[in-house]
């Protein structure tokens, strides 16, 4: 058996991300929709930096037009992890790509994806959790009505509140309401912080809007006092190296910060983020990051017990899972 061959946790994966090119290109063609400029020639995402990735990202999405849609999308999704050997994940669900802030929409294209998701479960034997997300750059009024689908919908499925897009966007505390209202509503939360932008981004999440996660996070390592401000509120980091990677945010695996932060006791976990729009799969995160930093079996498996425990699920299904 390799690492890669490990049962594996997953906590940061965005549902459109995750759609399979050809899903999409497939959609395109049903509907009429030129996304040519979306595709390479070899049949991958084309996009050149960050802000550009968050406009081919949009125009992909704006072809998962209905519930049934992202039921199939779905079933893809989770196919394709069980096959990498991922036997729970959480989804970044944003009511904006689905029904655009509607309650009453965000209630069916939920329910096809439980039923999705259930099926799934029976069938590879995954699990599936929803982390209902706002798009920063989409502002907070619309950050508002996502938050608010979430907390109307929070429950066994529903766990999570978070909030993606352009981290350029505004500041972490404009959409401090959103938040709020996530939390009251027993809701875990997660943003994206330091990914694009340096520390000041990560300490504007944990202060203002008092994640216990935070999505990527790895910026953090430029500023030692964030370093143990992490480690000392237990604040638990989605890392995803290979997105990294191919944004630029770093040249390779090796340069990759995940390991010191591992080293100076931050909590952290490995996810895929959008896995086709960047060549990868939780198989090849767990080979490269075994090649960069010769992380062994116990490496691993303490990884995984890390993000189990940082998983917005109930104990119960953590208990199912382990
Ligand atoms: N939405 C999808 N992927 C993202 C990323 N890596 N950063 C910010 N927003 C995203
Ligand atoms: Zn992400």
């Amino acid at each position: 058996m390799t690492v890669a061959d490990l049962p594996k946790i997953e906590l940061h994966l965005h549902h459109e991300g995750a759609a399979p090119p050809a899903f999409i290109k497939q959609l395109a063609h049903e509907k009429n929709v030129d996304l040519s400029k979306v595709f390479t020639p070899d049949g991958g995402y084309a996009f050149e930096n960050f802000v550009h990735f968050l406009s081919v990202y949009e125009a992909a999405s704006s072809v998962l037009t209905g519930p049934e849609e992202f039921a199939r999308l779905t079933t893809a999704i989770l196919e394709e992890s069980a096959a990498n050997g991922v036997v729970y994940t959480e989804s970044f669900i944003s009511p904006d790509f689905c029904g655009g802030g509607d309650l009453g929409a965000w209630r069916e294209y939920l329910l096809a994806i439980q039923e999705a998701a259930a099926a799934a479960e029976a069938k590879h034997g995954i699990t599936l959790r929803g982390v209902v997300t706002a798009v920063r750059h989409f502002g907070p009024e619309k950050s508002r009505l996502s938050s608010h689908c979430a907390a109307e919908t929070a429950g066994t499925f529903v766990t999570g509140f978070g909030m993606g897009g352009d981290e350029a966007h505004l500041t972490q505390g404009a959409f401090s309401y959103a938040f709020d209202q996530a939390r009251e509503a027993g809701l875990q939360l997660t943003t994206h912080a330091g990914e694009v932008l340096g520390p000041q981004s990560v300490w504007d999440a944990i202060d203002d809007l008092k994640v216990e996660r935070i999505g990527h996070g790895v910026r953090a390592i430029e500023d030692p006092d964030l370093v143990k401000e992490l480690v000392e509120r237990g604040v638990t980091l989605e890392v995803c190296p290979g997105s990294n990677v191919v944004l630029d945010v770093y040249p390779d695996f090796a340069s990759h910060p995940i390991s010191k932060l591992r080293d100076a006791g931050v909590k952290v976990t490995v996810s895929t983020d959008d896995p086709p729009f960047f060549h990868t799969n939780m198989r090849r995160e767990y080979e490269e990051l075994e090649k960069a930093f010769g992380w062994d079996e116990e490496d691993f498996r303490a990884l995984n017990a890390t993000a189990l425990d940082a998983a917005f699920c109930d104990a119960e299904t953590k208990k199912t899972v382990a």
